[in-house]
């Protein structure tokens, strides 16, 4: 901690001093917590644009320099290096795994991969065209009901068996609502897989006969786990801090992290942005949405453009759209056109002055639906694959801020802008109020 300090002075001459603190590397954080009790005040960010909601040792994010760490290590050499479930170990645990560590983490996640048989029966309540995400949620809240022995949030064990059930389970969940959605019987995880086949062989085998797993499409999908592993405090994995800060269990903490994905502004923008290039259609349309884009009385944007951290580079786009070249060459399947009309679509939009200006590159989600795709995975299922990803820094994030001894149930303030104290009024004495009519009732 550093010994700095901001003095700063009411309007009515009142003082505080903020502690300044500084963290490994990135910008110094000013310490307001005595805020309130010195002056009365509290500070007012809607968004969390400049305000740290906690400390943390997993991931570090320049976001000028589009620099990506998870535990120290740059995202490029963990992409180019590692697999997912080695990344998955250095989140929980915060190093890298020795071989024999390595090997005996591989085996327990492979051993967690079935679901209580019970559980099977909760996906044939829900309708055959049922989002995946809305599945995927649902169940995963629904877990707690199922494995309710190990919620122990202040016993080490239960929350490493939670962290391998949530690990080794929602590729099952996840694979049980895609067949549900095309009606085809469930596929039973096989253990002799590695994370990612087993995954492939859950989405796309058939009891009627073999099924051959595609090497490249094993190893795009591990990449795109490994991208999507952590992104320290995104909306997301705030959620879970959030939920799990009132000691809720982890499994409700993490069904909410998957709700607060879904969103277009965050986890679901990867589906949308597969609508609005198959809306664009072809490269003679792209000037006429990058125009809507920026007309500010649009609702539209560029889709997969823009995030609230990085303003030179997404690091992850860039791994990214290497990896479509190579999986669409090898695959020797479909989309090209896609591909190409995303590339393009990205030249025009770096050259625009408006995208200039505001720092709008492409992000995660511009080119990883152009993989998923190529893998025949369907776009409704884009949100979940990112969910299965990120499903290990939640579960990081939610172990790091149970064992907090500083920690807190998370309760922002306010700034009330409603009406002052009043006096009810018996229902045949009221009169319509202006204001109802801006409300929808
Ligand atoms: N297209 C057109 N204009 C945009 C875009 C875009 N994609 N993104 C931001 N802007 C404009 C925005 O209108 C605003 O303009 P002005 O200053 O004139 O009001 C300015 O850029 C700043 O935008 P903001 O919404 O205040 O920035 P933010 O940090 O709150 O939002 C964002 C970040 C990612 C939500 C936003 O860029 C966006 O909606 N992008 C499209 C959705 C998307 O791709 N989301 C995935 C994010 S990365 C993966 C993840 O987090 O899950």
């Amino acid at each position: 901690m550093s010994q700095d300090a901001f003095r700063l002075v009411s309007p009515s001459g009142d003082e505080t001093r903020l502690p300044v603190r500084s963290g490994t590397t990135g910008p110094d954080v000013v310490d307001i917590s005595d805020l309130y009790r010195d002056l009365g005040v509290f500070t007012y960010d809607p968004g969390f644009v400049a305000t740290g909601s906690c400390s943390s040792d997993i991931t570090f994010i320049d976001g000028e320099n589009g620099v990506l760490l998870y535990r120290g290590y740059p995202v490029e050499q963990l992409a180019a290096h590692s697999s997912f479930i080695e990344v998955a170990y250095l989140l929980l645990y915060g190093e890298l795994p020795t071989a024999a560590a390595l090997e005996e983490f591989d085996n327990i996640i492979r051993r967690h991969t079935m679901l209580n048989e019970g559980m099977l029966r909760f996906f044939n309540g829900f309708r055959y065209d049922a989002h995946p995400m809305a599945v995927l949620s649902a169940v995963v809240g629904s877990m707690s009901a199922y494995y309710h022995d190990t919620l122990d949030a202040s016993d080490p064990e239960h929350r490493d068996i939670f962290a391998h059930r949530i690990l080794a389970k929602l590729p099952t969940i996840a694979a049980a609502a895609y067949k549900l959605s095309i009606g085809q019987p469930f596929m039973y995880p096989r253990n002799d897989l590695n994370y990612c086949e087993n995954l492939l062989h859950m989405l796309f085998a058939v009891p009627a006969e073999d099924y051959e797993i595609d090497p490249i499409a094993a190893e795009a999908l591990d990449l795109l786990f490994i991208l999507h592993a952590d992104h320290e405090q995104n909306c997301s994995t705030s959620t879970v801090r959030m939920a799990g800060s009132s000691g809720a269990n982890p499994y409700s903490a993490i069904a909410a992290g998957i709700s607060a994905l879904w969103g277009p502004a965050h986890g679901g923008a990867n589906e949308a942005v597969l609508k609005m290039l198959e809306e664009i259609g072809d490269a003679k349309n792209i000037s006429k949405f990058v125009a809507k884009a920026k007309d500010r009385d649009d609702p539209f944007r560029l889709m997969g453009f823009g995030h609230r951290v990085y303003k030179s580079f997404d690091p992850r786009a860039k791994i990214i759209r290497e990896m479509c070249h190579k999986v669409l060459a090898n695959l020797g399947r479909v989309d090209t056109p896609m591909f190409d009309l995303a590339l393009e679509l990205e030249q025009v939009a770096l050259k625009d002055d408006y995208f200039i200006e505001k720092n709008l590159y492409p992000n995660v989600d511009f080119y990883s639906g152009i993989i998923y795709r190529a893998l025949q995975i369907p776009t409704t299922m884009f949100t979940v694959m990112f969910a299965l990803g990120r499903s290990v820094g939640w579960t990081a994030h939610w172990q790091e801020m149970i064992i907090d001894p500083t920690g807190k149930i998370s309760r922002p303030r306010q700034l009330y802008t409603g009406a002052p104290q009043r006096d009810y009024v018996p229902i045949e004495e009221r009169k319509l109020r202006e204001r109802r009519a801006n409300h929808s009732l």
